[in-house]
């Protein structure tokens, strides 16, 4: 069954609500208050609409941050079951520091169709490219962009790569560097980075690289409306989180992830900017009423667009 089109308002009102809550604390050098406050009107937005929602992917354990916990029922129960996963606040350093790139980010599914990915690392790639054995998280970087090069006819120095900017990508980034393709180094932000493969006009060909789990199931969501590919791969660094991974019933702890089995059915993703970034722009208020700009899909209607809201500060 499809999720009714009458939620996207509503969940683009709640992305919508956090961003503005987060965007009075941008520049206070203050991640945690300025998560907080986008967890806090996410839950209060939530409990209001009538569904009956659970949250499976929730935020904060990489970095004990607020939550909204996982398994934490929302709604009032007096509608549809939905799979919620949230991220009230990606990009903390960004909105702590004022700098481009913040966002709310929110993906609802019917139940049981999102994956309940655990609080760890992901190594992830996303592509515009559908089909199989073009591009792999197996096959080396050399192989991908030659791949990706000959699939697109691009050389490889006309193609784009986006990556976290991390001591842990120094092999894949001179990689990279010896293949002559150009680098999108991004210093945080890697659910926005993922979906700059999903139109031209980001000049993104491959984003890749190693970033938080949670954020590859929230990116999966959109790419998947943008009928874009991911793969994701979660790595443990510790027994900890071996054991909570199983508690939470990986049982191949080292498998790779397809697309589908990260998210299927019907989906609703929004990604509200609190400050401007590469996506959508961020809040901006002008007297009692403010705009926000969401980065909006939604599966079955194969929507997929940024909507500008002005509504009423309350
Ligand atoms: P926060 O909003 O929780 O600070 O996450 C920002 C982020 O850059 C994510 O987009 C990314 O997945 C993750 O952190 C990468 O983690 P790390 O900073 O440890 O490399």
């Amino acid at each position: 069954m499809a999720i009714d089109k009458k939620f996207i308002n509503q969940f683009v009102n709640i992305s919508s609500k956090a961003a503005l809550s987060s965007f009075y604390l941008v520049g206070k050098k203050n991640k945690i208050a300025a998560d907080k406050a986008a967890v806090d009107s996410m839950r209060s937005e939530l409990n209001k609409l009538n569904i009956d929602g659970r949250i499976v992917i929730g935020e904060g354990e990489l970095d004990k941050a607020p939550m909204l916990y996982i398994g934490e029922n929302l709604g009032t129960k007096n509608g549809p079951k939905f799979d919620i996963a949230v991220d009230p606040l990606e990009g903390t350093n960004f909105a702590a520091n004022n700098l481009p790139g913040a966002l709310s980010v929110i993906a609802v599914s019917e139940k049981n169709n999102l994956f309940a990915a655990p609080e760890t690392y992901m190594e992830k790639i996303s592509t515009s490219v559908k089909e199989k054995n073009v591009i792999d998280l197996d096959y080396s970087i050399k192989k991908n962009i030659f791949n990706l090069s000959e699939y697109l006819n691009k050389k490889p120095e006309n193609l784009t790569a986006c990556i976290l900017d991390r001591p842990r990508h120094k092999k894949i980034l001179n990689e990279l560097k010896k293949l002559k393709v150009k680098l999108k180094l991004i210093t945080d932000g890697d659910v926005s980075g993922a979906l700059l493969v999903t139109e031209e006009k980001y000049n993104v060909d491959i984003f890749l690289g190693i970033g938080g789990g949670p954020e590859g199931v929230l990116a999966a969501a959109a790419l998947d409306t943008f009928d874009c590919n991911f793969q994701g791969r979660f790595l443990f660094k510790t027994d900890k989180e071996k054991k909570r991974a199983t508690e939470m019933g990986i049982k191949d702890l080292s498998k790779k992830y397809e697309l589908d089995e990260i998210i299927s059915g019907d989906t609703i993703f929004c990604a509200t900017g609190i400050t401007s970034g590469d996506l959508v722009s961020g809040i901006n208020i002008d007297g009692e009423e403010f705009t926000s700009e969401t980065l909006v899909t939604h599966k079955s209607s194969a929507l997929r667009k940024v909507i500008k809201l002005k509504q009423k500060i309350i």
